[in-house]
């Protein structure tokens, strides 16, 4: 059912600290950064030959990445991102597995602007899993 691994998404407190390490030090094509605010996050993404990178900072107040900043101060992987071909199904084939989807189970249009869904890391490895409409 999965597809292409999308991005992963790495929560960072300084955007512009790690934007300059993935483009200085790594040697990555940088995009500029966007904010999200309907995701409460600032997004940079970063292009890779066969994947990209998804910097995340928090925007505004309530962030959803705020509570994983405070436990992983240093940042680190918040999600990855794997694309399908149909969200709708994927999701009905998911919770039909006893997958739980997160928020009320509908896709949202996600920082690509393309249909988008998280499911629980309790059901996935302990990792955070966004699916992408491709
Ligand atoms: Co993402």
């Amino acid at each position: 059912m999965i597809g292409r691994l999308n991005h992963v998404a790495i929560a960072v407190k300084d955007l512009e600290s790690a934007s300059a390490t993935y483009r200085d030090t790594l040697g990555a094509k940088v995009l500029p950064p966007q904010d999200e605010p309907d995701h409460g996050v600032t997004v940079v993404f970063i292009e890779l030959p066969n994947t990209k990178i998804e910097l995340l900072t928090p925007l505004g107040e309530n962030s959803p990445i705020a509570a994983f900043l405070d436990k992983n101060p240093a940042g680190g992987i918040h999600h990855v991102c794997y694309e399908v071909d149909d969200i709708i199904a994927a999701r009905d084939h998911l919770k039909a597995e006893g997958a739980r989807v997160l928020g009320d189970g509908e896709p949202k249009i996600g920082a690509h602007g393309k249909p988008v869904l998280f499911l629980h890391p309790k059901d996935f490895c302990g990792t955070l899993v966004e699916l992408e409409q491709a």
